[in-house]
C-alpha cells in the first residue's frame, strides 16, 4: 500500500491543529426496514426536488431492501431516475464486472437493471484493470466533473470504514486502489456467492471526495455497528475510524436502527431534530408520480 502510506504521511504534514468539525443528525428508527423505507424516501424526495441529481452509492448488505424500496417505487413510476447519475463507491479488484461477486453485479441485481437510469449515468470502478492506480485516477477525475455530489449514501464497517477506505485512511485520501483489511477481507468473504478466491484488493472512492458531498446520510443496521457508529458520532476524529470524518461534512444524517444505536446515550437517540426527521422521511408517502 505504498500509495497510499506516502499520501498519509503528506495528509499529516498538512493537517495543523484540530479539525473543524459540525453537528451530526442521528436519526434512530425501530427497525432495519425502516431504515430501507427512511432511505428510500430521501432519495426520492431528493429526485423530486433535483431530477438531474448525482449520488454516491454503497454496495454491501445493509444498502439491499433500500435499493428494493427504490425499485418498487421506481415500478410504480413513482419516481425517475432518467435524468440521475450515479456513481458507485467502489469495487473490488481484480474482477470482471459480470462475475456474480463483483460490485457491478450487485448493482445491476438489485438496482440499476431495474430502475430507468441511463447506462451512460451509471459509473462504477472498472475492477478488471491491469492498472488500478491509472484507473483510480480516471474514476477520481470522472466523479470531481460531476461535482458537487447531491447526496452520498454510505454504510459502515465493523471497523468504522467508509467505502474501502480502512482504519488507517488519511482524511484527504483521494480515489486510490487499496489494500483490504484482514477484518473487511473475513467478513466479505462470507458475502461472496461464487467465488471462492479471497479479494484482497479494491477501487475506492477516498475520504476527500467523499466530504465534498452536499449531504451525506449513512445507514446502519444491527449491533455488529454499533459499535463503529457510536465512535464516529462521539469518538474523537481518527484515522482509524475513517467514519469520524463524516462530522466534518455540514449536512450528515446517521440513520441508524435501534440495534446499531445501542452504544448511544438517550440525549442523542431522543434529539428534537431526529423525531422531526424521522417524521420527515419516514411519514412521505410514495405519492407523487414523475
Ligand atoms: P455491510 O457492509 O452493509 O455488508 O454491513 C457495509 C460496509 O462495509 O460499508
Amino acid at each position: 500500500m505504498l500509495w497510499r502510506r506516502s499520501h498519509e504521511r503528506e495528509a499529516s504534514q498538512f493537517l495543523e491543529g484540530p479539525p473543524v468539525t459540525y453537528p451530526l443528525e442521528v436519526v434512530v428508527l425501530p427497525t432495519p426496514e425502516d431504515v430501507d423505507t427512511y432511505a428510500a424516501n430521501a432519495v426520492i424526495a431528493q429526485q423530486k426536488m433535483k431530477p438531474k441529481s448525482v449520488y454516491i452509492m454503497p454496495t454491501g448488505s445493509t444498502p439491499k431492501g433500500f435499493y428494493q424500496r427504490i425499485v418498487d417505487a421506481c415500478k410504480k413510476r413513482q419516481v425517475s431516475f432518467r435524468k440521475a447519475t450515479i456513481f458507485n463507491l467502489d469495487e473490488y479488484w481484480k474482477i470482471d464486472p459480470w462475475h456474480p461477486d463483483s460490485y457491478a453485479s450487485y448493482m445491476r441485481v438489485n438496482l440499476i437493471d431495474h430502475i430507468d437510469i441511463k447506462a451512460k449515468n451509471w459509473h462504477i470502478p472498472n475492477g478488471n484493470t491491469d492498472n488500478p492506480i491509472a484507473e483510480a485516477k480516471r474514476y477520481e477525475a470522472l466523479l470531481n466533473k460531476h461535482q458537487p455530489i447531491d447526496l452520498a449514501i454510505l454504510g459502515i464497517g465493523m471497523n468504522g470504514h467508509i467505502g474501502f477506505n480502512e482504519p488507517g485512511t488519511a482524511v484527504d485520501a483521494p480515489t486510490s486502489f487499496v489494500k483490504l483489511h484482514q477484518s473487511t477481507i473475513e467478513r466479505n468473504s462470507d458475502q461472496l456467492v461464487a467465488s471462492n478466491e479471497t479479494k484482497l484488493h479494491a477501487l475506492t472512492i477516498g475520504p476527500a471526495e467523499i466530504l465534498k458531498a452536499d449531504r451525506i446520510m449513512l445507514l446502519a443496521k444491527g449491533i455488529d455497528k454499533a459499535d463503529a457508529v457510536n465512535r464516529a458520532i462521539r469518538g474523537q476524529e481518527t484515522s482509524q475510524l475513517p467514519a469520524s470524518y463524516l462530522r466534518r461534512n455540514k449536512k450528515v444524517t446517521f440513520v441508524l436502527d435501534e440495534a446499531a444505536a445501542l452504544y448511544l446515550p438517550k440525549t442523542i437517540r431522543g434529539t428534537h431534530s431526529s423525531r422531526r426527521e424521522e417524521q420527515r422521511y419516514s411519514q412521505v408517502q410514495f405519492g407523487y408520480s414523475v
